[in-house]
Parts: C-alpha cells; structure tokens; sequence
C-alpha cells in the first residue's frame, strides 16, 4: 500500500488532480498497485484566510508520504512570490527533490513545428540552486549591508555583503550559487540517468560565456563524471538551445540545465510537445519523497470551467507511478494518453470537444479496458 499526499491546490489544480486520482484509481482495479490518499488544504484559499502556508506538523507528515501529488499554486489575489516561495520552492528545497525531471516529447499531431520530427527529449532540471537559492536583496541608501543564509540538505550558506558606494546608491541583488556537491550529485544522476535510457551522452546547457564562475564549475564537474562513467559530454549555451529545440529538437536526449534556464526551456518544450497541458512534472529525491505536478500552474482565467487539460496531470501520475516503481502501469498510461491524442478525446486547447472529466474518463476507461 502506498500513501500519497494530495496537493491539489489552486485554480485548475483540484480539477485536473481529480482525474489524476480517478485514472489511479483505475490502476488499482487492474493491478497490484494500491494507494490511500491524505489530502492537504494548501494554497491560496487558505492562506487568505488564515495568512497560512503551511505548518510544520504538514511538512512532518508529507515527508512521511511515498510520494506527493501536486496539482498547481498561484492566485492573482496574491503578491507573485509569496505562494511559490512559500510551498513550491520551499517543498523542492526542503525535501531536496534535486532533479526537476520534465519530458518533451513529439506528441503528434499536436507538434507545433512545420517539419515532422519525432523527438523525446529528457530535461533534468537542477532543481535548489542556481538562481533559486533565495540569495537576494537591496542595498538601501545608507544601509550598505546585507546578511543571507541559505539552508540546504548537504551545507547552510552564510552570506554576508558588505558594500561600499556612493551613500545616495540603491541596489538590488540576487545571487546564483552552485555547490560542488550539488552540481556533483546533478552530474552523477544525468548520467546514471543517460546510460539508463540508452543515451552514451548528456548535453549540459548553460551560460558559461558570461556566469563563467558558477557555470564554469559546473562545467568541470560535469567532465570529471562524464570521464567516471564513460560517457560523452556536450555543452549548449542556453540561447543557442532555445533555437535548437526548435530546429533540430531530434538530436537531443538527455539534457541537464540548471534551474533558472531549465524553468524556461522547458515551458518551450510544453509547447513543443503540443502546449503546457500536456507538459508533466517529477521533482525528485531519489532517497527522499517526491513530488509530481502537471507544470501549467493554476490558470485561473479558465478555473471551474471544465476546459482544463488533465492529460498533464496523467503524465504526472505516470512519472509517480514509474518513481513507485511501476513499470508495466507506466506502459499503460503512455498508451492511454497516446490513445486518447488518436481519436481526438481531448480538451480545446488541442482542438477536442471534450470538457475535463470526459477526458479524465476516457483515459480511466482506456486503462481498465487494457486488462
Ligand atoms: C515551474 C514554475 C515554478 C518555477 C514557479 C511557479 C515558482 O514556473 O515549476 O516551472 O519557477 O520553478
Ligand atoms: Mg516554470
């Protein structure tokens, strides 16, 4: 039996993540798979309410959780930040899910690029540090000084600036850091991961050309592991990558970036595998508690309408499901939503006619019938 947090969340979140569990619950049926769920009230709604994120008895008890199954947080009523630091960030970093696991693949018809290509590309994002550290501030006129710490799993950062200006000056700040251990760990799972999946190399995406300190650490690193496991090493700048996803996507397999270009090289391959509905998730401890989420966000323009696309959310199960380590599940729930895409059961926005839960009960069929 597992046990699974639920963290359905804001706007369209509580929607799709709904039919993520009736599709679960239709793995069940045929398998041996078996999973109770604790829901969690986090979000928006509740912090309006109460000025809550989340409590520590919370966090105690979804690390205690096989997994967490996330649906979206983000709410226009709230100040950008305060939600995303406050649970998505801080979970990814208090659960010391490093890897940001986020598939592209060619889901055609819906491959928006004029030439056929057929791709799946694995991004493995760096997923708590780099830009996401939380290291930042201001250097307010006559206040030149400024203290941060940075708690991780692996070290505590103590930072402590101290600058000298002009008293009338103000400044603001936010620092990337990279650890060794960090970037060894990503280094050592990119590559356990590319051998696993039949790749012999992992394109490292960076900046190296102008965040030469961090990047170029990460770039020795990156050859130091390659060199261990035997296995080809090719650096991309991340503007050059941005073109290459979109003119020769095939060529790649597994891609490892660091976090702040792989949050945004990867809403670009959502789009390129047919939209952000259909772009999944896995933010991964491989000794500690995962979590899954479809990467859409909560979309609140469409929220309670039906009109969201659960596929994103079934991807995501399917990552949960392939983390729990159910392989032959995983095969039917690829063939499911691969089903679904043929005969054209599928929301709007890749031009079907069908609401939410008709999707969410078609996929659920799908897997029942494939007893
Ligand atoms: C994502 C999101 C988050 C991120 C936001 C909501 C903080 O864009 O999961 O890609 O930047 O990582
Ligand atoms: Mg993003």
């Amino acid at each position: 039996m597992k046990h699974l947090a639920i963290l359905a969340g804001d706007g369209i979140g509580p929607e799709v993540i709904r039919e993520g569990l009736k599709v679960l619950d239709a793995v069940a049926e045929i398998s041996s798979f078996q999973y109770d769920a604790e829901e969690f009230d986090i979000g928006s709604e509740r912090y309006l309410r109460s000025g809550e994120l989340i409590r520590d008895e919370e966090w105690d008890a979804l690390g205690k959780k096989d997994a967490i199954y996330f649906g979206a947080i983000g709410d226009p009523r709230v100040k950008p930040g305060i939600l995303e630091k406050g649970i998505l960030l801080t979970m990814r970093a208090r659960f010391d899910q490093y890897i940001n696991l986020r598939p592209v693949t060619s889901w055609h018809p819906y491959v928006p690029l004029k030439k056929h290509f057929d791709f799946d590309i694995h991004f493995l994002r760096e997923n708590t540090e780099d830009f996401y550290i939380g290291a930042g501030g201001n250097l307010r006129p006559g206040e030149m000084r400024s203290r941060m710490k940075v708690v991780r799993g692996m070290y505590t950062l103590d930072l402590d600036l101290q600058a000298q200006a002009d008293p009338e000056d103000e400044f603001a700040f936010e620092i990337g850091v990279l650890s060794r251990k960090g970037v060894e760990r990503f280094a050592e799972y990119s590559f356990r991961y590319a051998a696993a999946r039949g790749d012999d190399k992992v394109t490292l995406v960076d900046k190296a050309n102008v965040c030469s300190q961090i990047y170029g650490m990460q770039r020795e690193i990156f050859q130091e592991k390659a060199a261990e496991h035997g296995m080809g090493l090719d650096f991309m700048y991340v503007d050059a990558m941005a073109m290459a996803m979109i003119v020769r996507p095939q060529t790649f397999g597994t891609v490892a970036v660091p976090n702040l270009f792989g949050d945004i090289l990867t809403d670009l391959g959502a789009q390129l595998q047919g939209g952000l509905g259909m772009g999944a998730s896995g933010n991964i401890n491989p000794s500690g508690v995962s979590m899954f989420e479809p990467i859409h966000g909560s979309a609140p323009d469409i929220a309670g309408q039906g009109k969201a696309n659960p596929l994103a959310a079934v991807l995501a199960a399917k990552m949960m499901l392939d983390q729990l380590g159910e392989a032959e599940m995983v095969e039917v729930l690829q063939k499911a939503v691969r089903h679904s895409l043929d005969v054209g059961a599928v929301t709007a926005d890749l031009g079907g006619k069908l609401n939410t839960v008709q999707v969410g009960d078609a996929i659920a069929d799908y897997v029942r019938n494939s007893r």
